[in-house]
């Protein structure tokens, strides 16, 4: 705690670059989060009925299990992260949603047969792998997705001219680059860009500082869902 509190406020008392270069270096604590957060659970459903109050929560007890194929087994969203996301989308029911960060698929396969069930609206999404989406692929609501590779060179530029004939946005996933600068980066992006209303839903929030000082400066307190290995956290744009 004493560490905590002497990192809170030397990173506090600076200014501009160097204190996002100090942010850069330290990653937020659980016990940060849980200090700011409105909720913060392990359960997925508990969360969603705070999120978007009681009994909206139609979060499914077990959802068949997406195996990373080609990536890292560590990358996809936690199974608690998946359960979430598909009753979110189901609840939601978003026309327009957006996520950065593809891998295998599983976010991204869990979106799409969500919003086939729904019936309704597109998920675009972007990676800078041009083989990500496996998963995504073979699912039967591939119809409504939308796969974009970004370029290694002005990488940022190509994410804001993707994202910008999509707006308004009703959904944001952040699920790629982990550095405060990139985060930090889509947060911002992903606020003009939604609609107001609209829900930022992030994964790796405690990767960097980024989400915690988003929050922190719109004045908004984050739900969040406390995962074995990571958290993950959502924000809502004020109507
Ligand atoms: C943790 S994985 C995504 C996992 C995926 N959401 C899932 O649930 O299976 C992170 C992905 O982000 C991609 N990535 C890294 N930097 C990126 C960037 N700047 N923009 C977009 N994607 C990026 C990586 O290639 C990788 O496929």
């Amino acid at each position: 705690m004493v560490i905590e509190d002497l990192r809170a406020r030397l990173s506090g008392s600076l200014q501009g670059l160097a204190r996002i270069a100090l942010r850069s270096l330290w990653v937020p604590t659980r016990s940060e989060y849980l200090g700011i957060s409105v909720e913060a659970t392990m359960d997925p459903a508990h969360l969603l009925n705070a999120m978007l109050g009681p009994g909206t929560g139609e979060v499914p007890a077990e959802l068949p299990e997406l195996k990373a194929q080609q990536f890292s087994e560590l990358w996809p969203i936690d199974p608690a992260a998946q359960r979430f996301l598909w009753g979110f989308v189901r609840s939601v029911r978003p026309q327009r949603f957006f996520e950065t960060g593809v891998a295998d698929g599983a976010s991204t396969r869990i979106v799409l047969d969500a919003l086939e069930r729904n019936g309704d609206g597109r998920l675009w999404s972007v990676d800078v792998l041009p083989t990500a989406g496996d998963l995504a692929r073979r699912s039967p609501a591939v119809h409504r997705w939308q796969f974009v590779v970004l370029p290694a060179r002005h990488r940022a530029a190509a994410l804001r001219r993707t994202i910008r004939p999509l707006r308004p946005l009703d959904v944001f996933l952040h699920d790629s680059d982990r550095s405060y600068s990139w985060q930090a980066f889509e947060y911002r992006e992903a606020w003009s860009a939604l609609a107001p209303g609209g829900w930022l839903l992030s994964d790796d929030i405690d990767a960097s500082y980024a989400f915690l000082d988003f929050a922190r400066g719109h004045r908004l307190r984050p739900w969040v869902l406390v995962g074995p290995r990571k958290l993950f956290g959502a924000l809502r744009k004020p109507a």
